[in-house]
């Protein structure tokens, strides 16, 4: 049985029911998203509901824990440096809480019904609770460090794939980095005749629960942002896989290049993406 609490605080049960009531507003709000505007490029959209949602969760979380910091993809001008700025002057703090109010914000808007709500808890820069909800299949993926990985309340596993010719393996392609688009492809057309097949659904966190969950046996992309990774991240190596940045060095926070696997196909799928000169930009 999950135990849902760390350091005698019920941390995890706040980042469940907080990830829970967004994820249960967005889904209402689906196909009535009143404005949409663009942040860095006709690619990165924003709504009102990205902002709306921001703000319950960081309410909610600060009604609980008002001395908490708050990191939220909203909260932060956009592009790539003022997200590492802002990560970079908090990282240290004492609890920090990673949250990306939508992820999949380009499926949303679009109606594709692949999107999820991401907040993870960083003590001291290590993540010690992951959650993403996905509000169109209301399935709630929790880890927290040292306890497992589940799924609707259910220990999640990774899968087995031992050979990536046997594997299901998804990417992405950031929506603020379209300059990566050529490292994006070379990582593909190396990838892609190696493996089953590739996926690309368009919401990093649910990738990385995937992963967690078995579903997929391995997610790469290149330019995400703290948000995107860090409660999925957890959720991956709970559920024992193995996460990287795609050059193969060891997670933090301030990664943005990441590899998740089930372990098994680690090497060979880092080996793959380094080899095709796609671990970066
Ligand atoms: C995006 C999604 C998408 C990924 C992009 C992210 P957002 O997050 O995770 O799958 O390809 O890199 O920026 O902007 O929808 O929260
Ligand atoms: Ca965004
Ligand atoms: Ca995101
Ligand atoms: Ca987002």
């Amino acid at each position: 049985k999950p135990i849902f609490t760390v350091g005698g605080k019920s941390f995890t049960a706040v980042a469940i029911n907080t990830a829970a009531k967004a994820g249960e507003w967005i889904k209402l709000k689906l196909g009535a998203h009143a404005s949409l505007t663009q942040k860095s490029t006709p690619h990165d959209l924003v709504t009102e509901v990205d902002k709306g949602s921001e703000t319950m969760i960081r309410n909610l979380i600060k009604t609980h824990f008002p001395h908490h910091s708050i990191l939220g993809e909203e909260g932060v001008a956009p592009g790539a440096d003022a997200s590492a700025k802002a990560l970079q002057e908090m990282q240290d703090d004492e609890y920090l809480w990673i949250v990306d109010p939508i992820d999949g914000t380009t499926n949303f808007v679009h109606g594709f019904p692949f999107f999820s709500v991401s907040i993870a808890l960083a003590h001291r820069g290590e993540v010690i609770v992951g959650v993403v909800y996905d509000p169109n299949r209301d399935e709630l993926f929790v880890a927290e460090k040292g306890k497992g990985a589940y799924v609707k309340g259910k220990p999640m596993h990774v899968s087995g794939e031992v050979k990536l010719s046997d594997a299901l393996i998804a990417t992405g392609f950031p929506a603020d980095s379209r300059h990566a688009l050529p490292a994006n492809m070379k990582g593909v057309q190396a990838v892609a005749p190696k493996v089953r097949n590739i996926r690309v659904a368009g919401s990093a966190a649910l990738h990385l629960a995937y992963v967690a969950a078995g579903r997929l046996s391995g997610f790469w992309e290149i330019g995400l942002n703290s948000w995107d990774i860090a409660a999925g991240a957890l959720l991956v190596r709970e559920a024992g896989g193995q996460v990287t940045d795609t050059a193969g060095q060891p997670y933090t926070l301030a990664v943005r290049h990441v590899l998740a696997t089930n372990g098994a196909v680690h090497g060979e799928l880092q080996t793959t993406l380094a080899e095709a000169g796609a671990t970066g930009f």
